[in-house]
């Protein structure tokens, strides 16, 4: 596993959603609540960018295109009208203020 700086906690408010792109990947990563999660940004029913989208009720990501939610903490599909994969999540550090992933 590698880690990749995202930012510093200071920088990464409450609900603010980040993108990165590290190890190839495009990530989302957001704090909430002071916990931190990070989750593959492209929607995988049809690529649109999770981070343009928005967070309710403190763990469910909207997709901005077509309304899928999403469980920001776990990936899972929480609502759409079709099946769709679960999103791939990843680990999330914290060292001397600064936030990580972990791919
Ligand atoms: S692209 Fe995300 S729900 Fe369609």
């Amino acid at each position: 596993m590698t880690k990749f700086l995202v930012d510093t906690t200071e920088n990464l408010p409450q609900g603010y959603l980040k993108n990165i792109t590290a190890g190839g990947k495009e990530i989302l990563v957001v704090n909430i609540d002071g916990n931190y999660y990070g989750i593959n940004n492209i929607c995988n029913h049809a690529g649109a960018k999770l981070h343009e989208g928005s967070i309710l009720n403190h763990k469910e990501l909207v997709c901005p295109w077509h309304a899928a939610k999403w469980n920001i903490k776990n990936g899972e599909l929480i609502w759409f009208p079709q099946k769709l994969k679960k999103q791939e999540t990843y680990q999330i550090v914290i060292e001397n203020n600064n936030v990580y992933v972990e791919i």
